[in-house]
Formats: structure tokens, sequence, C-alpha cells
């Protein structure tokens, strides 16, 4: 099996203390930052904008992994570029345009992202895989943290899997909701390189030791 890369969201941290909460997973082994922006709109919760984003930046040199939960899009990749991103992550159900999208986030030298809903088929990325670095398949329907995985989704991984191997591009495949110790190994399977997880490291008291668990590494 592969050693995916640990991605802690922040969204299930301790949101008063989001600074000390970014190092903590730092200092314990996190490998990227993941930072959920909600907009009330294309998703039924809020969270933060690009203001926090550049607040955060100090607190880690680590990957930040912007997953844009808005719509429109485009108007909002300036701010978060320039507040520290290193890669903005936007959903294909978003917006017609996603080429457009793709385009203006490399145009910041920044790496991109897509991300699909659980009701989204792996078709509907086919036509971008050309400029994706990372593409996000949801495993709970996106707004909140602690849902319940989606297992249906284990057969669509499998199938982006396919897709990018065929284009021979280095292209990370990252999963997000209801990432536990149990349900990695089924993600990692399928062909998932990345895991994003909230309730199951913010949600415990040793962070290294639930980051390790789900590496797979159960040792203390
Ligand atoms: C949900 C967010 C996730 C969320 C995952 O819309 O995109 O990043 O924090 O939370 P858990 O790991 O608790 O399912
Ligand atoms: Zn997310």
């Amino acid at each position: 099996l592969t050693v995916p890369l640990i991605a802690p969201s922040i969204l299930s941290a301790d949101c008063a203390r989001f600074g000390e909460e970014i190092k903590a997973v730092d200092e314990q082994g996190a490998d990227w930052i993941h930072l959920d922006v909600m907009d009330g709109h294309f998703v039924p919760n809020m969270t933060f904008g690009p203001v926090i984003v550049k607040a955060l930046r100090p607190y880690s040199r680590l990957f930040f992994d912007v997953h844009l939960m808005i719509e429109p899009v485009d108007l909002f990749i300036e701010p978060f570029a320039k507040a520290g991103a290193d890669q903005i992550l936007f959903h294909i159900e978003a917006g017609p345009h996603a080429h457009r999208t793709l385009q203006t986030i490399k145009s910041f030298g920044i790496k991109a992202g897509i991300v699909l809903c659980p009701s989204t088929p792996a078709q509907a990325i086919s036509e971008i895989l050309d400029l994706v670095d990372t593409i996000l398949v949801m495993t709970v329907n996106p707004g909140f943290g602690g849902q319940q995985f989606l297992e249906s989704q284990l057969s669509k991984i499998n199938q982006i899997r396919n897709m990018v191997d065929a284009t021979g591009r280095d292209i990370r495949i990252s999963v997000d909701g209801g990432i536990t110790a149990k349900t990695a190994p089924l993600v990692i399977n399928a062909g998932a390189d990345v895991l994003v997880a909230g309730t199951s490291i913010y949600g415990q008291k040793d962070y290294r030791q639930a980051m390790n668990a789900l590496r797979g590494q159960d040792v203390k």
C-alpha cells in the first residue's frame, strides 16, 4: 500500500485557535493543511475567506490546500492566491467554465485542483485532466465535518485512478469526508494518495497518533 499524504482539515479544529491548531499538526507530522472555504450558497454552511487564510499563513510552512466550496469561483482566485494558497481546488459543479478557472489559478503560479461531489460522475472531468494537479473526490456531501463516509464513491476513485494513470501525468488523487483509520485502507486501495481528515484527527487527543493511524502506521 502507498503511504498517503495526510491533510488535516481545520474545519474540525478549535476555531478560536486556528493558528495554534495548524502549528500543532505541522509539528506532529502533517503533510498538507486543508482549508475549507464555504459561502452559504454553494453549500449550506459558512466558514472563512482570504483574510483568514492570510492571517494563518505565518503559522506553518506546509502546503496550504484551499478547498473552495463557493460559487462563482473566479472572482476569488486572486485573493486566495495572494493570501498564500499553494493549491486552489474548486468544484466542477460550480460553473460551466472549469477550463478557464484552472488556467486562471495556474496564472498565479500555484497548483490547481478540481473537486467532484458524490453525485458527479468521473467522466465530468475527462477533458480537463491536462490542467489539474489534484483531483479531489468528495466522500460525503460537502458542507460539514463529521459525516458518514459514502462507500459508493470507491468505484469512482478507482475509475479516476485509471484515468490519471492513462495520462501519465503526476496528478494527486485526494479524498475528503468521513476518512478514518477504518475507511483509509479502502480509499488507498481504490487509488487515493492524499487523505483529507477533520474529525479523525482534530477529534482525537494525540494528533500524531491519529495521523499515523490514517497512514496505516499504528505505532505510538
Ligand atoms: C466537508 C469538508 C471536509 C471536512 C471533512 O465539506 O470539505 O474537508 O472537514 O470532515 P470529516 O473528516 O470530519 O468528514
Ligand atoms: Zn474539504
